[in-house]
C-alpha cells in the first residue's frame, strides 16, 4: 500500500491533528493505515466534496462508497425514515427487502435470478466461495496476482495483495492480470494462457479447480478495462475445467464502468456468481451475492444461512434510495459520458509527458500509469502525484504491482465542470513533479 501515513512523520500535522492521532493510535492502533502523508480530517461531505476540520474544500476524486454523493439527502431521509419505523433481521416478512430484490435483480442478466445479502464484500465472497466449493466438491482457487477480495480468514488466503506476512491458501494459483500496457492486443490471449495453466496446475494437485474469483476492473493489479471481452476466454475455461466463475463487483458495479450496472457484463454475461457490496447503500452497510436460483436453491437445500446485519431495513431502505439515484439521475450513462472526458483530459494533460506511461479507464475508474524518471521509480513518482494532489485538496489514490497507477475512480455524481477542475490541479501537479525529478 504506497498510500500510506507514516506515524513517524507526525510531526508535520497541526496541534489538534496531532492530539486526535495520539488517541487514535492510543484506542484503535495502527491496524488501520491512514491515506497520505498528511492524512485529511474530514468533517462533512456534500456530492462530490468533502470539508476537513478547518473548513478546506476537498474533490473527491477516489471514493466509490458515496456513489450518489456525500451526504445525499435522499439516502439519508431514507435511512431517517427506516430506523424510526424499525429496524430488525431478515426473518420476518418485510416488503422492502423484496422490493429491492427484485429492482436490484432485474439489473443482472438471466440466469442470475437469486440475491444474498451481507453486511460487506467479504461476507460476500466468503459465501460465494463456500458455495462453489459445496457445488464443485473442490477447493482450489484462481485469483490475479495483487487481487484483494477481503477481511476473513478465507479471503485473506486468496488475496496476494496483502503481501507475504498474510500467505496464501495452499489450494491458491495466481495468474498475472491482463496488462493491456504490456501486452496490446495479445492481453486476453496471455491472460487465459496463464489461467489455462493455473487449471492444469491445479487439477495436478489434490485440489481441482473450484473457482476464479476475479475483480472485473482489476483495481488492485492495476486498472485493466481493456476490450470489451477481455476475460471472456479466461472464464470460459475455467467453467470447461469445471470450476464457476464469480465476478467481484466490488470495485466496478453499480454502474461505474458506464456501459452496464456490473463490470463483467463488458466482457461476458457468462459467470456463475457476482458479489458486490461497497457501492450498494451510500456507505450503510450491506453486500451481495447474486447467483442462479439451480444454485442458490441447490445450497439452501442442506444449508442455511443467517446473517444479523445482512439486508436490515435500514440498509436497504439506503440501497433503495441508491438505486433511486443511479436510476433517476441516469447516472450510468454520465458515468459514461463523464468518465470519457475524464479520461480524455487526462491523456491530454498528460500528452508529451515523460512521466505518464498510459492513461485507461471505463466510465469514471481511470488508471493512470505512471514512469520513473531521475532516478525515481514508477511508484515515486505516482506517490509524488497522489500527495501533490493530495496537497492541492483533490483526493485519489495508487494501486498496481508495485503501487504505480493513479487510482481515480470519484462519485458517479462527479459533472464536467468538477472534471475541468481535476484537470488544471492534475496539470500543475504533472508539472511540479516533473521539475522535481529534473531537480533530483
Ligand atoms: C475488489 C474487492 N473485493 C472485496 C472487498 C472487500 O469488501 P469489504 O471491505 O466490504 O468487506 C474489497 C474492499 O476494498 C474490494 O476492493
Amino acid at each position: 500500500m504506497i498510500n500510506k501515513f507514516d506515524p513517524a512523520s507526525a510531526d508535520a500535522l497541526s496541534t489538534a491533528d496531532r492530539a486526535l492521532l495520539a488517541r487514535r493510535r492510543a484506542t484503535l492502533g495502527d491496524i488501520y493505515p491512514l491515506f497520505y502523508e498528511r492524512p485529511v480530517h474530514v468533517v462533512r461531505g456534500s456530492g462530490v466534496r468533502l470539508l476537513d476540520a478547518d473548513g478546506v474544500e476537498y474533490l473527491d476524486a477516489y471514493n466509490n462508497v458515496p456513489a450518489v454523493g456525500h451526504a445525499n439527502p435522499r439516502v439519508a431521509e431514507a435511512v431517517h425514515r427506516q430506523l424510526t419505523r424499525m429496524n430488525t433481521h431478515t426473518r420476518y416478512l418485510q416488503d422492502g427487502v423484496v422490493d429491492y430484490a427484485e429492482r436490484f435483480l432485474a439489473t443482472y442478466p438471466a440466469p442470475l435470478d437469486h440475491v444474498i445479502f451481507t453486511n460487506s464484500g467479504s461476507e460476500a465472497n466468503d459465501l460465494a466461495l463456500t458455495i462453489a466449493a459445496w457445488r464443485t466438491g473442490r477447493r482450489g482457487v484462481i485469483v490475479t496476482r495483487m487481487a484483494y477480495h477481503g477481511t476473513t480468514a478465507l479471503l485473506a488466503g486468496v488475496s496476494p495483495e496483502n503481501g507475504p506476512s498474510m500467505p496464501l491458501a495452499p489450494y491458491v494459483r495466481v495468474v498475472d492480470a491482463p496488462d493491456t500496457h504490456l501486452h496490446g492486443e495479445h492481453a486476453a490471449e496471455v491472460f487465459a494462457d496463464g489461467v489455462s495453466a493455473a487449471i492444469a496446475d491445479l487439477q495436478a494437485s489434490e485440489f481441482g479447480v473450484s473457482a476464479m474469483l476475479i475483480d472485473t476492473i482489476l483495481s488492485t493489479d492495476g486498472i485493466y478495462p481493456g476490450e470489451r471481452g477481455l476475460l471472456a476466454e479466461a472464464f470460459r475455461r475455467v467453467q470447461a475445467a469445471g470450476g464457476l466463475v464469480i465476478a467481484d463487483e466490488v470495485q466496478p458495479g453499480m454502474g461505474r464502468l458506464g456501459e452496464h450496472m456490473w463490470g463483467f457484463q463488458r466482457h461476458t454475461d457468462a459467470v456463475d456468481m457476482v458479489t458486490s457490496g461497497k457501492p450498494l447503500a451510500g456507505g450503510m452497510p450491506i453486500g451481495s451475492l447474486v447467483l442462479s436460483s439451480d444454485l442458490s436453491d441447490g445450497y439452501a437445500r442442506d444449508h442455511r444461512y443467517f446473517n444479523t446485519f445482512g439486508g436490515n431495513p435500514a440498509s436497504i431502505a439506503a440501497a433503495t434510495a441508491v438505486l433511486d439515484e443511479i436510476e433517476d439521475r441516469g447516472l450510468v450513462a454520465g458515468s459514461l459520458e463523464v468518465g470519457t472526458l475524464l479520461r480524455e483530459g487526462i491523456r491530454a494533460a498528460s500528452a508529451g509527458s515523460a512521466l505518464v506511461g498510459d492513461v485507461r479507464g471505463s466510465g469514471l475508474f481511470v488508471g493512470v500509469e505512471m514512469l520513473g524518471a531521475d532516478g525515481q521509480t514508477p511508484r515515486d513518482t505516482a506517490r509524488l502525484m497522489v500527495n501533490g494532489l493530495r496537497d492541492r485538496h483533490v483526493l485519489i489514490s495508487a494501486v498496481g504491482l508495485t503501487g504505480q497507477v493513479l487510482k481515480v475512480r470519484p462519485p458517479l455524481v462527479f459533472t464536467a465542470e468538477d472534471t475541468a477542475e481535476f484537470l488544471s490541479v492534475y496539470g500543475d501537479v504533472l508539472a511540479d513533479v516533473e521539475k522535481e525529478g529534473a531537480g533530483s
